[in-house]
């Protein structure tokens, strides 16, 4: 099979933001806590502590700018930069963040050379690194504008078992030259069949020395992905399959250490692992 490549991101994500342009208000909160978790500040107060000596932050595959939103909460005083590829993501973005002052949105692809000269003190790229096409470049091209003693927190997307990387990687590779039409469609389908594997209400269930709450995750993390979030908008959850199934490679604890090989003087500061996916804060420690 061939690898799953990301030749298609662009034009599959601006049918995304297009189909949600409320994804990042809705998930506002639950974003929030994910993000202070998987970064290890816990909570507001200590991510408002990171953040004071802040100057220049830059959110680097904003989407809708849901996490500016926070930064700019948090810090009035920083100079927060926004970009994304998509038009679409730039429009909404705008729109969120217009009456935070000290937010501005442009349009960039985040793996060629930044068009503004800045560096910057804080570089946020959560859940995007995985998209482009070669995530160890893109994070040499990200660490390239971060300011000495600068922090850049990154994500990407884990390998799960063989099986169901191996069936995820069917789907993507079979959706990879069609509509993103035809990708949402299918989204729908599978997240209809995630809710009726929910809605059985089979609790608990054992395999394999783990315990799975349902029977609806125990077949989302064993085949193919197949989430459903009953708190949130049936379109939320499709736009999240959708998302995923469109072109979307995976990587191994081992992997991102080899892409952190590539770049010299920086301390880990902090990473977190789960079923799902990787996340690290690193912090550079010299300019050259
Ligand atoms: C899963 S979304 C995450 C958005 C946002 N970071 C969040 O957490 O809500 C991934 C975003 O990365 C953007 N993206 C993917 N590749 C990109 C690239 N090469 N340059 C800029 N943005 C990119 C997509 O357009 C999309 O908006």
């Amino acid at each position: 099979m061939k690898t799953i490549q990301n030749k298609n991101t662009f034009r599959f994500f601006d049918y995304k933001w297009k189909k949600v342009p409320n994804w990042g208000n809705i998930t506002y909160k639950l974003y929030v806590k994910w993000y202070l978790n998987r970064y290890k500040y816990h909570n507001l107060n200590n991510f408002k502590k990171f953040l004071k000596d802040k100057n220049n932050i830059l959110e680097a595959g904003c989407g809708l700018a849901r996490d500016s939103i926070l930064f700019a909460k948090l810090n009035k005083k920083s100079n927060i930069y926004a970009c994304d590829q998509s038009p679409i993501a730039i429009k909404f973005a705008k729109k969120y963040t217009k009456k935070y002052n000290n937010v501005s949105i442009f349009r960039q692809d985040i793996t060629k050379k930044f068009k503004k000269n800045i560096k910057y003190d804080f570089i946020s790229c959560d859940q995007v690194l995985h998209h482009t096409p070669s995530p160890k470049k893109t994070l040499n091209n990200l660490f390239s504008i971060l300011n000495k003693n600068g922090y850049l927190n990154f994500f990407v997307c884990k390998k799960k078992n063989n099986y169901r990387d191996l069936l995820d990687d069917h789907i993507m590779n079979n959706f990879k030259n069609k509509s993103p039409k035809k990708l949402w469609d299918f989204a729908i389908e599978v997240t209809k069949f995630a809710k009726t594997l929910h809605n059985l209400k089979i609790k608990n269930v054992k395999f394999n020395k783990k315990k799975y709450s349902n029977l609806q995750l125990f077949f989302h993390y064993n085949s193919f992905r197949a989430w459903y979030n009953p708190k949130i908008n049936f379109d939320l959850s499709v736009s999240s399959n959708y998302d995923w199934f469109s072109n979307n490679p995976r990587y191994s604890m081992e992997d991102v250490n080899n892409i952190l090989k590539s770049i010299k003087n920086y301390k880990v500061i902090s990473i977190y692992e789960d079923d799902a996916s990787i996340s690290l804060s690193i912090k550079k420690l010299r300019d050259k």
